[in-house]
């Protein structure tokens, strides 16, 4: 039997800086990746980590715009951990060795990012999350982590006497066998679910495997119909040009090549909050003013030297995918699902609502982007809160409230050994092909549950949804084999998939106000009386949907966060 103290799902930043927590304090510590830890999605993070590191900035100033760019929604007590915390986490890394980017007298150089009143967002080039995850994979290796590389987690085990997490069923990608791992406690920290659109800026691997199964396992989900659309995804991939862009100084731009931000954000212009920028570019493709479904990111003003110096990364994706060089041509960009808002409910130590069940970073909901995340809060969530969940989830082997391994109902491993038998046995007279329903599904998001939203279309989206899960009781798959089957592995997550976007439309549906990223036509304005809260979404397995229930938004009753409305 294989067992570790702490299993931690997932390698990216939020995961490997809880390990950190866990290995230092002598636990035995496992990390399990469906990749090699280095293709985990931080990795594509571009524009920075905010913190509020230069003397003249304040960590309440950072507090303030994140409850402001949350809409309301985000949970004070959680954002102030986050942005009280955020100059030693960023140090943290700093003192590992990730190469941030300096102003010439060394100390860590700093951009503007959108929503926030200083430039707070610390840097490495454009390529700073593979910065900071090359540096946190150093200490793993390091510190001997032990790593399940290429093993993919498939169910959540509970103790059947004390409904305690126990653990994780797992798949060896190279082996093709199901292998039961025990813990103590166990961490999600799976990233977010963003490929439920068909257009975005995520990797492949970001199917919400951790939510849908924690879901399932009996944790709730939080505000899933939060989903942010970043302004510049590239017109015909989807990549991610980085709002650090922006931050440097460059322009949206219509077809007529006038700037167009100035009627939506007179303020902040191009560096209002995500949300915003993504409506207004909506608005301008709408109305005619975009070419070929996309309006222009003008970076020409910007120089050669710049543009080749801190945005190295987002002239070459340019280059490579539309063909345009952005020291001579703008940029097609559109609107592009970047982020899940939503994720495993938690307080703001990482706890779930299973006991031994941890989750963090995007895969959580803990929650300090509330309606809207502001850009470079992310990778900042991650190293915060990967940090102080390992810490909990020390603390509480170490104070003994599980010390001992739980048990787990071995009816639990066979389930999910039938069935992946059932979906190998199917053949194609009897079903459907994964990668069809994969397709209806990202195409269904993408066309009712997008940057607008509305009452006939949303029911239209769950419809096609619903269909699409009865579809997946019928799935087959052509590769029958054992090893490096990716063709059993895609299908698997698609089932999560398909639990995550019937949650986010069922929750999108429900709220009837206009919220950060939740924008309903029929319900144009932000409506505190009524829709202050959270959306909680539960699994009923008897009825199998997911069902919205609400939960107060955590607010600390200082007279600075009284709500107001939002402009930029
Ligand atoms: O635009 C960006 O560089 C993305 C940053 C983020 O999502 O935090």
């Amino acid at each position: 039997m294989r067992q570790h103290d702490i299993v931690i799902v997932g390698a990216g930043l939020a995961g490997l800086r809880a390990a950190f927590e866990g290995i230092t304090a002598g636990l035995d510590t496992a990390v399990l990746t469906k990749v090699h830890p280095l293709r985990s999605h931080s990795c594509a993070a571009q524009g920075g980590v905010n913190a509020a590191i230069n003397p003249n900035d304040n960590w309440e100033d950072h507090a303030y715009d994140t409850v402001k760019g949350a809409d309301w929604l985000g949970d004070e007590d959680a954002i102030e951990i986050m942005c009280e915390e955020a100059p030693q986490a960023v140090l943290d890394l700093d003192t590992m060795g990730a190469p941030f980017s300096r102003e010439d007298d060394g100390t860590l150089a700093q951009r503007p990012f959108g929503g926030q009143s200083y430039a707070r967002t610390a840097y490495a080039a454009d390529r700073t999350g593979h910065a900071m995850l090359h540096t946190l994979w150093e200490q793993a290796i390091k510190l001997g982590t032990h790593i399940y590389q290429e093993w993919q987690m498939l169910h959540i085990l509970k103790d059947p006497n004390t409904g305690r997490c126990a653990g994780v069923v797992a798949y060896d990608i190279a082996t093709g066998k199901v292998e039961t791992i025990l813990a103590k406690t166990v961490l999600i920290a799976t990233g977010g679910y963003g490929r439920i659109y068909a257009s975005n800026t995520n990797a492949m691997i970001n199917t919400g495997d951790g939510v849908a199964l924690a879901l399932k396992a009996g944790a709730h989900a939080a505000d899933l119909e939060f989903v942010q659309f970043h302004p510049t995804g590239l017109r015909n991939s989807g990549i991610l040009i980085s709002e650090g862009v922006r931050g440097e100084g460059a322009y949206l731009i219509g077809a007529d090549g006038k700037r167009f931000m100035q009627k939506y954000a007179p303020n902040k212009l191009e560096l209002a909050s995500r949300d915003v920028v993504s409506r207004a570019e909506t608005m301008e493709i709408m109305n005619g003013n975009g070419k070929n479904g996309a309006i222009f990111l003008d970076v020409r003003h910007l120089g050669r030297d710049i543009i080749l110096e801190r945005l190295p990364q987002i002239r070459q994706l340019s280059i490579d995918f539309e063909g345009v060089d952005p020291i001579n041509e703008p940029i097609p960009v559109r609107p592009t699902c970047h982020y899940t808002m939503g994720g495993i409910r938690t307080n703001k130590l990482g706890e779930t609502y299973v006991p031994g069940l941890f989750a963090a970073g995007e895969a959580a909901c803990v929650s300090v982007h509330g309606a809207n995340r502001l850009g470079a809060n992310s990778l900042l969530e991650t190293i915060v809160y990967g940090k102080v969940t390992g810490k909990e989830m020390v603390r509480q082997i170490q104070e003994g409230t599980t010390r001992e391994f739980p048990t787990y109902n071995r009816e639990d491993v066979l389930i999910v050994e039938r069935k992946i038998a059932e979906l190998k046995a199917r053949s194609s007279e009897d079903g459907y092909r994964q990668a069809d329903l994969r397709e209806d599904l990202t195409q269904a998001m993408q066309e009712h549950v997008g940057v607008f939203r509305e009452e006939k279309s949303l029911k239209k989206g769950l419809k096609k949804i619903l269909d699409i899960k009865e579809k997946y009781k019928k799935l087959y798959i052509d590769d029958k084999s054992e090893n490096f089957n990716t063709d059993l592995l895609t299908a698997l997550e698609l089932g999560n998939l398909i639990a995550l976007a019937e949650g986010t439309v069922r929750s999108a549906l429900a709220r009837e106000e206009s919220r950060g990223a939740h924008s309903r036509e029929e319900f144009t304005t932000r409506d505190d009386k009524k829709w202050m809260k959270h959306s909680i979404v539960k699994w009923n397995h008897a009825t199998d949907e997911a069902e919205v229930d609400y939960e107060p938004v955590r607010q600390l009753g200082k007279e600075r966060y009284k709500p107001v409305e939002r402009t930029y």
